[in-house]
């Protein structure tokens, strides 16, 4: 659907920054047009439908209701707004030196998240989760971190509003990212390598594997057992997966159809890479309501690592969101929640399960999961940083990969094709891997389909 002509002239725009009362207002809820219902998270003993006052222990109100909410549009609070103009309106940027440098007919735009403070799009949650907690009087709140991403810019957050949080960190990224721990702490935040001895639920894994590398689901289950075991002193806090993380992250998209709007474009392919699914679901949801409303015609690409293929090797299953098994049921792509990822870098998609909304629109047919090996993204991130300059985060090198497939398919065809993905962080303390690339001891591989097979044979049958 491109309209415009490669941009020769010195004086063409091919970077966009709103200005900053183009904010949006409303957070845009997928849940009010989704073309197949979403199965009822269940209850981990009775697998009865739970309620709001069963996630109380958990999460503040004002985010359960939010969880739950069906309003197609829901308003941004002002002290959220005020703290957004930080950093947003983000740049939405035409990549006119990587088409060149591809010889494509094909325009390719990113939204960089990469402008936040804490480097990626985990801000756009975090403010408001953290807002939400001090509403309701909370004075701490647990999470987990893979690569340090979320767990930097929850720090930040919680420090605007005088929490206290206390962070687990997945062991390998501990190793490998110092630097993201130094942030955390920096912000006044607590970090503790994951699995470790302070919670039940790590000694129950260290007594299994003393040299555990950990996982996501394993720093959830630690992060999760904190909250629930204070008695009510501190609150749960999850940077992805769940509905109301994804819908926070819909400031993205929002303000790029409001940026591709202003360049005239539209795009043909709306590309991101997948974790649990928060990143892509905030640039692709308000693409996707077009579509679902309107029938515009757009394709939508979901990037994982083949080494943590949730998608494109998982079943569509109920399942828990974290390994020990202390959250609620949900229906989901899954490797098992026992099921650990190789130490691979990108490891803010080291995760079993996928955001239930994504997952019931790939199993529909309305989002395309493709799998990328390490290697090959890397490829794609270098190729990218030498031809704009902006050094990606391992996990945004796979929707790089994507968006330049797509584009040399084009060329292939021809066609002029519009290209849009989120560039969700930027990958400054992730140097170690771009290290290991370069010196060409980065591995690919490493998913194991019995590993995958033992896991899912602990998947509780529901139904
Ligand atoms: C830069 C970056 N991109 C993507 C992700 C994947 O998470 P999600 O799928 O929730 O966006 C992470 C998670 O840590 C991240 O740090």
């Amino acid at each position: 659907m491109s309209t415009g002509t490669l941009p020769t002239s010195i004086n063409e725009n091919y970077r966009i920054v709103l200005p900053q009362s183009r904010i949006p207002t409303h957070w845009y809820n997928i849940l009010a047009d989704m073309p197949v219902p979403l199965p009822p998270v269940l209850h981990p003993g009775t697998k009865q439908p739970i309620g709001p006052a069963d996630l109380a222990p958990l999460f503040p109100m004002g985010l359960i209701m939010q969880e739950v909410s069906p309003e197609r549009y829901i308003p941004i609070p002002d002290e959220v707004r005020d703290i957004y103009r930080l950093w947003r309106p983000t740049p939405l940027v035409r990549a006119v030196r990587l088409e060149k440098a591809l010889d494509t007919p094909a325009h390719i735009y990113y939204k960089y998240e990469g402008a936040s403070p804490s480097g990626s799009h985990k801000l756009n949650t975090a403010v408001p989760q953290a807002y939400f907690n001090k509403q309701e009087g909370i004075q701490r709140i647990a999470t987990e971190t893979g690569a340090g991403q979320w767990g930097s810019a929850l720090a930040i957050a919680g420090d605007f509003f005088k929490i206290a949080i206390e962070i687990f960190m997945v062991k390998i990224s501990y190793q490998q990212k110092p630097y993201r721990r130094s942030i955390m702490q920096t912000y006044g935040a607590s970090v503790t390598p994951s699995p470790s001895d302070r919670t039940q639920s790590g000694r129950t894994i260290l007594a299994r594997n003393p040299n555990s590398t950990g996982s996501l689901g394993i720093a959830i289950s630690e992060a999760v057992e904190v909250a629930a075991t204070s008695g009510g002193t501190t609150k749960y806090s999850l940077g992805s997966v769940l509905n109301h993380v994804l819908l926070h992250q819909t400031v993205v998209g929002q303000e790029a159809l409001d940026g591709m709007a202003e360049m005239g474009e539209y795009p043909d392919v709306v590309i991101g890479c997948v974790g649990g699914g928060s990143n892509y679901a905030g640039l692709a949801y308000p693409f996707l309501h077009r579509t679902l409303t309107e029938g515009v015609k757009t394709r939508f690409v979901a990037v994982e690592p083949t080494s943590c293929p949730t998608l494109t090797k998982g079943p569509y299953l109920y399942d828990f969101g974290d390994t020990v098994g202390l959250t609620p049921l949900i229906k989901m792509y899954t490797l098992g929640h026992d099921f650990v990822p190789p130490s691979i870098h990108a490891g803010g998609l080291r995760y079993h399960g996928m955001a239930p909304t994504i997952s019931a629109l790939v199993k529909a047919g309305y989002i395309e999961p493709r799998a990328c090996g390490q290697n090959e993204c890397f490829d794609a991130g270098v190729l990218f940083a030498r031809q704009e300059g902006i050094l990606p985060a391992p996990e945004t090198n796979h929707a790089i990969r994507a968006a330049i497939d797509e584009a040399l398919a084009a060329k292939e065809k021809d066609e002029k094709k519009v290209i849009l993905f989120n560039f969700s962080g930027h990958g400054h303390f992730d140097m170690s891997a771009y290290d290991a690339y370069l010196a060409g001891t980065l591995l690919d591989g490493g998913f194991s389909e019995e590993a995958m097979a033992k896991s899912l044979a602990t998947v509780p049958q529901v139904g």
